[in-house]
């Protein structure tokens, strides 16, 4: 194996990069950022990669969520809450079904930086270049937004850190009650159309929770009630940002890229020989690949064997994002092969990826119910491979947008002008995403009758 360094792969070929007219600021940017604090500890990390490993061997979920893309003018108190209440909601529903621990990984606190299909965006006749996230450009369709400026990721780094600030204060500060969860749950179900569907799922909870108070667990007297932990993950994408924030811990002295806990490498940016892989395969953070319908069984054993050669648990997470078409004829072979050689990885569905649609105004929507299809598909071949469908990994805010079309509210592909929010790709709404959370739960119930 050839000597990796933080910078080794600046060595490599690379795809979905800026180029940055002042190279100058950008090494000075690059060195202000090598001094900063790092965003999350190592131990921190280690903690979610041991969780991760028991995921892998299946007791555990993986529930994985946010924005596709955080923006700096959308950065406010509200709505960093509304997406953490959301993803702790979801996750009470699934540690029920499963009866088994959720590990919560948001995709926040530095998920800036989007591949993009085309280097150029063309609106009335004019062309531009692409808008690759806050972290890189501004959404702003004028050719000054667009110019690349390495100082956005000093801004970047400053709302990751309050972003995390205010994550770490939720977690910990009783926002995460178990009982505050559920109560919010209960309401979800009361306002629904469709609530006779998710209202037994909610009434066993509140029975599992009152019996818990008769017999003197509560959130007075037991600390995991009432806190709970919420680690950070985004794409690593921006290569100068995250060689920057990547730290020698100085107990283990091994190299961790602490801009989040969980990383992951795109579709896109995943090439053997190119740099992302170059530099993920040297971090000790766990991490994610995404992979899509084209994806051989060749390709995801030699993705293991170049980013987790020892077999290391909790190490790998593959995130299939295939299409609810094509996800039930892509994946079995890949599962097959990742089992016959005994490979441990964590398997999570992102449904999201493959089911983007353009809608007849233009507009990039996802329909709930192809949505919902990837995802019942995906523990179906887990279910008929003996494998575990160990987490998903989701699109969503904690708003009342109208980006995917569908669910119990039927929202039309005329509505989604309404409240079309987001700089990138549609993400489901609060009422969509506890919906998927409910129907997640019948599947995740049948994996476990299935395993006995
Ligand atoms: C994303 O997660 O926002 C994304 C761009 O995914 P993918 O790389 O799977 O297209
Ligand atoms: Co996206």
């Amino acid at each position: 194996m050839t000597h990796w360094s933080a910078r080794s792969w600046r060595e490599k070929p690379i795809q979905q990069q800026p180029t940055y007219p002042d190279t100058e600021q950008l090494k000075t940017v690059e060195h202000q950022l090598k001094m900063f604090p790092p965003l999350v500890f190592a131990e921190e990390i280690r903690a979610l990669r041991s969780q991760l490993g028991r995921v892998s061997q299946g007791h555990g979920f993986l529930l994985q969520g946010g924005d596709c893309a955080e923006t700096f003018a959308d950065f406010n108190a509200p709505k960093i809450r509304d997406t953490f209440k959301v993803i702790l909601q979801m996750a009470i529903v699934l540690t029920f079904a499963g009866s088994c621990p959720v590990t919560k990984v948001a995709r926040m606190a530095g998920q800036y930086a989007k591949p993009r299909s085309s280097d150029l965006e063309t609106i009335d006749g004019i062309a531009l270049p692409s808008y690759r996230g806050d972290i890189i450009n501004g959404p702003e369709f004028t050719a000054a937004a667009r110019v690349p400026d390495a100082q956005r990721m000093l801004q970047a780094y400053h709302h990751s850190a309050a972003t995390l600030n205010l994550l770490r204060a939720f977690a910990q500060g009783g926002l995460a009650d178990l009982h505050k969860v559920h109560k919010w749950n209960m309401s979800f179900v009361a306002a629904n159309p469709l609530k006779e569907k998710y209202l037994e799922v909610a009434e066993q909870i509140q029975s599992a929770l009152q019996f818990m108070e008769v017999v003197g667990i509560n959130s007075e007297t037991n600390s995991a009630l009432h806190e709970t932990q919420l680690f950070t993950s985004h794409e690593a994408l921006l290569l100068p940002y995250e060689e920057a924030l990547t730290r020698t811990d100085t107990l283990t002295g091994l190299p961790y890229d602490c801009s989040a806990h969980m990383i992951w490498i795109g579709e896109r940016t995943r090439q053997l020989d190119h740099a992302h892989v170059e530099f993920m395969r040297g971090i000790h953070n766990p991490i994610g690949v995404k992979i899509g319908p084209t994806t051989t069984p060749d390709d995801v054993i030699r993705l293991l064997d170049a980013l987790n050669p020892n077999n290391e648990p909790g190490r790998m997470t593959f995130i299939t994002r295939m299409g609810a078409d094509n996800l039930g004829k892509a994946l079995p072979a890949l599962v097959r092969r990742v089992q016959a050689e005994g490979r441990d990885v964590v398997w999570s569905s992102d449904p999201m990826h493959g089911n983007t649609v353009k809608a007849e105004n233009g507009l990039k929507t996802r329909n709930f119910d192809a949505i919902h299809q990837e995802l019942r598909q995906f523990f179906a071949v887990h279910q008929a491979e003996g494998t575990h469908p160990g987490g998903v990994h989701l699109e969503m805010t904690g708003e009342d947008v109208t980006e995917c079309t569908g669910g119990a509210y039927q929202i039309s592909e005329q509505d989604l002008t309404q409240r079309y929010r987001t700089q990138c790709d549609p993400r489901l709404n609060a009422d969509q995403v506890l919906e998927l959370a409910f129907l997640v739960a019948d599947s995740l119930r049948e994996a476990r009758q299935g395993r006995g």
